[in-house]
């Protein structure tokens, strides 16, 4: 009978599940500060394209660790980056698997900023479009199949669609990370893809966690400049933002549930102090049920897991 009247539903064709390559890694290495999570090495992208065909997990979001950054964060739009040979790596293991780029600076940059700096130390927001376009083409080029800008540069929106139309993909959709707050819940994802800024923070280019109406505003911004999908990033402290983004747009929904909220999670879990699965099935189910119709997590596979077992 709760089956017949539930309202909300999850399946494993929803998931995006998040990767960290690493240049010269050979192998997996565990992330410390999210206990179950690892980065890989591009001869274990196989085994794991393999996995996720197995759990019935479409998508993967590519994160790359460079095997040298820059001040420009030319490992970016490198046509032998890292992201670049991981695409490649993992459509040759399975072409069906969705590869999902990230495009950012962040973790290419010496400094850990999303974009260029200006000798003063701020952030160049028109100079960085054109390395966040190449960086686009660049991953289109190497087989990503969704385009997902994570710097929030004002403008990269159109910036990028542009350049993926004239480069020949205009096939290829943009998933823009629309409403992105600037979160204390990214704390171990700039450990995993070691992209912690080396001074100031993210406040210059990414929401303050208090202004929805800035949220819609920055939403119809990036679908006005073309976006085909659009994200609200974290998911738990924001699923009011993730509501009214339904409200407002007709065009696929993403939500990511953030590093820090898995986990807080998983250390509670660890300590006895909640259930896991109870716990992880309750926060997916809520992000659904706020209005996201595809969700972002690194609880993925031991979800998808779980519904094989049961
Ligand atoms: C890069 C980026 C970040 C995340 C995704 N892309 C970190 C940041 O903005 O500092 C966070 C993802 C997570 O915490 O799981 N701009």
């Amino acid at each position: 009978m709760r089956g017949l009247v539930r309202e909300t539903h999850l399946t494993p064709s929803q998931l995006v599940y998040p990767l960290f390559v690493q240049a010269g890694l050979s192998g997996r290495t565990p992330i410390l500060s999210m206990p179950g999570q690892d980065r890989l090495g591009l001869d274990a992208l196989a085994a794991e394209a393999l996995e996720l065909r197995a759990l019935g997990i479409p998508a993967v979001l590519l994160f790359g660790l460079p095997a040298v950054k820059d001040a420009a964060g030319s490992g970016a739009w490198d046509r032998d980056g890292i992201v670049q040979q991981a695409t490649q790596a993992l459509k040759a293991a399975d072409p069906d698997l969705l590869v999902v780029g990230d495009v950012c600076l962040c973790e290419y940059t010496s400094h850990g900023h999303c974009g260029l700096l200006r000798p003063d130390g701020s952030v160049d927001n028109d100079a960085s479009l054109p390395l966040l376009a190449a960086t686009a083409v660049s991953l289109a080029e190497a087989g990503c199949d969704i385009i997902a800008p994570s710097d929030m540069m004002d403008g990269r929106i159109g910036a990028i669609r542009a350049a993926l139309d004239g480069a020949g993909f205009a096939g290829t959709p943009v998933l823009a990370y629309a409403a992105k707050f600037s979160s204390a819940f990214y704390g171990p994802f700039r450990e995993a893809a070691d992209s912690a800024p080396a001074f100031g923070d993210r406040r210059g280019y990414q929401l303050d966690p208090a202004n929805g109406r800035m949220a819609r505003h920055e939403v119809m911004a990036d679908i006005d400049q073309g976006a085909d999908m659009v994200m609200v990033k974290p998911a738990l402290p924001y699923l009011d933002v993730i509501r009214e983004v339904r409200g407002m747009t007709d065009l696929p929904l993403a939500a990511y549930n953030v590093s820090g909220e898995y986990s807080m999670l998983v250390a509670a879990a660890e300590r006895g102090w909640i259930d896991r699965d109870r716990a992880v099935d309750e926060t997916l189910t809520s992000i659904r049920r706020a209005g996201a119709d595809i969700v972002i997590t690194y609880h993925a596979k031991e979800w998808a897991a779980r519904q094989r077992r049961s």
